[in-house]
């Protein structure tokens, strides 16, 4: 396997493959879940290359980019264990040479602002932002991204829809732990105790997309009731909420393709998760 550590050095080796490759975008600080998605790229492509770049243009003033877990040397081995083909892990001044003040970026609008970019303002468009400049680094014609950030996978979608962008986007389906907790590098923050009440998060999702989807109670009372046995339960609950699946606005009683997502904290630490689901 091949390190990157410049956008030279990638470019020099991309202009010499004539296979088709398969990106796969990430922080870093791998878990399983990372690595699921190098084994499903390595079914769409023949060579795959894994970015490792903690992007800062998507964290806010006050979230932990500094502290975020920076484990290369690792993730390196991980990633060549599981056969992936070069880690691209570029400095951010390769990325961002003319600083993030005057960066360039890409906004998908209104998909941008509801959710999770609401409580994260900007964030969405530091994602489109990297994940377009990383398609025009990499120039790969299939990119793998976990459902577990569902909304960031629809932004992802609507970005190479809208600029017409020759990717095909892949989401994958969220790699649990066994006791149900959505796999993240951000569960490395939580105490023992909190580990232990984090995977009551899926489990109140699935309760209420049964609800839902069963129809059993009106499906305010379902939200209502799952938000309050989080919140008893010692979650702060920063939204939770039924949306189509599509656009992620507001369900309504004709659409059939559902989602259930949640972002809540426990401690300091933001968890979110969703569950996709049918009526
Ligand atoms: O999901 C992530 O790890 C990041 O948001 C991504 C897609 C790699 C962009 O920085």
């Amino acid at each position: 396997m091949q390190l990157f550590k410049s956008l030279q050095e990638l470019r020099a080796w991309r202009d010499q493959q004539q296979g088709r490759i398969a990106l796969v975008p990430t922080m870093g600080n791998l878990h399983e879940g990372h690595l699921k998605l190098v084994d499903l790229a390595k079914q769409h492509a023949d060579l795959v290359i894994v970015s490792i770049f903690v992007n800062p243009l998507q964290f806010g003033a006050n979230e932990d980019l500094d502290n975020y877990p920076r484990t290369l040397d690792a993730d390196c081995q991980a990633l060549a264990e599981r056969g992936a083909h070069g880690v691209f892990a570029p400095q951010v001044s390769d990325v961002y040479p003319r600083g993030l003040a005057v960066q360039t970026f890409i906004e998908v609008p209104q998909l941008s602002e509801i959710l999770c970019g609401a409580s994260r303002p900007g964030h969405f468009r530091g994602v489109a932002t990297i994940v377009a400049k990383l398609f025009n680094m990499v120039q790969p014609q299939v990119a793998i991204f976990g459902e577990k950030d569902f909304q960031q996978l629809q932004v992802i979608r609507l970005m190479t829809q809208d600029l017409s962008l020759p990717v095909e986007v892949i989401g994958m389906p969220t790699e649990r732990a066994e006791d149900g907790l959505a796999l993240s590098s951000r569960n490395g923050y939580l105490s023992t105790s909190e580990r232990q009440q984090a995977p009551l998060i899926y489990q109140t999702l699935q309760a209420l997309a049964a609800a839902i989807a069963e129809q059993r109670v009106d499906q305010e009372v379902a939200l209502a009731t799952a938000r309050h046995q989080l919140e008893s339960n010692g979650f702060r609950v920063d939204y939770l909420e039924l949306r189509r699946q599509a656009d992620l606005q507001a369900a309504t009683a004709d659409d059939k393709e559902l989602v259930v997502l949640v972002a809540a904290f426990l401690g300091r630490t933001r968890l979110i998760d969703n569950l996709q689901f049918a009526r």
